[in-house]
């Protein structure tokens, strides 16, 4: 049954007697972390869960197990002030409140589907344990239909329990983006809530009142709507990088400078500079993943995605450019025994996160060919050190070094994959210097070609 505050229709669906909201956020990652500190932020008292104790122990004493700019601040405050706490137990965060947000993983299967276990397991643990009217949002990047599945999958377990306790499932997709991501959710673009109950809708506004102070950001719809809304957002931005990227190909064959071309159709307020800047691929948890997602949501109804199609094909053929590129530059020969410098590890600047990153595939080419590798980023080394075999780290194939200067001794080429601001404006003359060759194969076009071969360096960008 609805809780009595819904049924009498007043403006305060789920908050306790002192006007207080209280959620619970499942799944302390990239999102559900942010989340859940920003919400603590803004006067609601927040429990965060997470099946990783090690993770849970840590977050309790403050310890942030993620690199983003901002987030530690603000939740040392939070967990100090009491707003903010964190358990293994979902029962026991679902004890002290009736909003429960879903922000668990949705990687890819094997097929390009988004695996929906983790938010399925979540779905039925609440079913278990739900004993009073609830909203439950999914926060997760889910296919359209998600939130039936959600809704069976609490349902079931209310059935086997022989319960019968009113709920409302909510699609309330995130577009923070890593590296800024506390202030995207503090200073949202947009907020989209797909809600089909009138007293879900109003919680939802309620919710994020605060953060939508000078106009109203949130977009209703309904919850379908909001599941496909951002798929198409992530798909949109993915679009604009691969078809940046293939015009880049065309420009090298053509003799034609990419950058000239981004300035003169990024100028056209129809188009804009964002995201179209030629590179190396896109990586990250987001795009590579939400783009097959969506090609095998097309294919299971019936329909064939050409364009997102071509838009991944791209992507996997450019995280390919630079070590092609290195490859022509030598002419074929082998590259046994060489070394090259590598800046940026982590698949953008401002985050530690490494999945799907391009450096990941470029460094691996570089070893299979025989190469040894000494690599440099401000944030990613822990996290970067996973995705690769540990005999390589310890037959010295590749190394991690602390001054990305020192990655150039020995080395034949340095290679920026990252464009990290400390890379933006190098000291070309001690790159010239420390290279055995000056040699810079620019994988974000970061550099002024005139201004690096000045200095007696072979430059290559994307495209130029
Ligand atoms: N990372 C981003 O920039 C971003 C942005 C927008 C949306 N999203 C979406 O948000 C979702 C979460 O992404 P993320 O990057 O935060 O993931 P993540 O992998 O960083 O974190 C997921 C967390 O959920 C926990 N978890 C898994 N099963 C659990 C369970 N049963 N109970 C409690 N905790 C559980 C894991 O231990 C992990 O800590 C995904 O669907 C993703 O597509 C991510």
């Amino acid at each position: 049954m609805p809780c009595a505050f819904i049924r009498r229709g007043t403006s305060c669906p789920l908050e306790d007697e002192e006007h207080i909201l209280r959620l619970t956020v499942v799944g302390t990652g990239y999102v559900g972390l942010v989340t859940g500190a920003c919400f603590a932020e803004m006067g609601n008292k927040v429990t965060c869960v997470d099946i990783d104790q090690g993770k849970v122990e840590r977050l309790k004493q403050g310890i942030i197990p993620i690199y983003e700019p901002g987030l530690e601040e603000v939740v040392q405050r939070n967990v100090h002030s009491g707003s903010l706490s964190f358990t293994t137990s979902l029962p026991e965060a679902m004890a002290n409140s009736n909003i429960y947000f879903i922000a668990v993983g949705t990687p890819p299967g094997e097929d390009g589907s988004a695996d929906l276990q983790y938010v399925l397991a979540v779905a039925r643990e609440i079913g278990q344990h739900l004993d009073d009217y609830a909203v439950i949002v999914d926060k997760s990047t889910v296919p359209v239909g998600t939130a039936d599945k959600v809704r069976a999958a609490v349902q079931s377990e209310l059935d086997a329990r022989g319960v019968d306790i009113d709920f409302d499932v909510v699609s309330n997709p995130e577009f923070l983006k890593e590296g800024a991501a506390v202030e995207d959710f503090m200073r949202p673009d947009r907020i989209v809530v797909g809600a089909d109950s009138e007293p879900a809708k109003k919680l939802m506004a309620q919710l994020y009142a605060s953060f939508s102070r000078n106009h109203d950001k949130v977009l209703f719809m309904g919850v379908r709507d909001a599941e496909m809304t951002k798929y198409a957002a992530n798909a949109m931005l993915a679009t604009k990088i691969s078809f940046m990227n293939e015009v880049a190909n065309l420009c090298d064959r053509l003799g034609v400078d990419v950058e000239k071309v981004r300035k003169g159709i990024g100028s056209d307020s129809r188009i804009g500079y964002h995201f179209i800047y030629p590179g190396c691929g896109y990586g990250g948890s987001c795009f590579p993943k939400d783009v097959k997602a969506l090609v095998h949501m097309s294919q299971e109804a019936g329909f064939e995605a050409h364009l997102l199609q071509a838009v991944e094909a791209r992507n996997q053929l450019q995280k390919d450019y630079l070590f092609n590129r290195i490859s022509e530059h030598f002419g074929g020969q082998s590259l046994v025994g060489k070394t090259f410098a590598v800046w940026g590890l982590a698949f953008k600047p401002g985050t530690d996160d490494m999945r799907e990153a391009p450096s990941i595939k470029l460094i691996n080419a570089l070893i299979d060919a025989g190469a040894r590798v000494r690599a440099h980023d401000p944030v990613a080394r822990d996290t970067a050190r996973r995705e690769f075999p540990p005999v390589w780290f310890e037959d010295g194939r590749l190394s991690f070094i602390d001054d990305q200067y020192d990655t150039l001794t020995h080395a034949e080429a340095l290679v920026l994959v990252t464009e990290w601001k400390q890379y933006r404006q190098p000291e070309f003359g001690e790159i010239a210097a420390r290279l055995t060759t000056p040699l810079i194969f620019d994988g974000r076009n970061q550099y002024e070609p005139a201004l690096v071969r000045e200095q007696g360096i072979t430059y290559y960008g994307v495209g130029r």
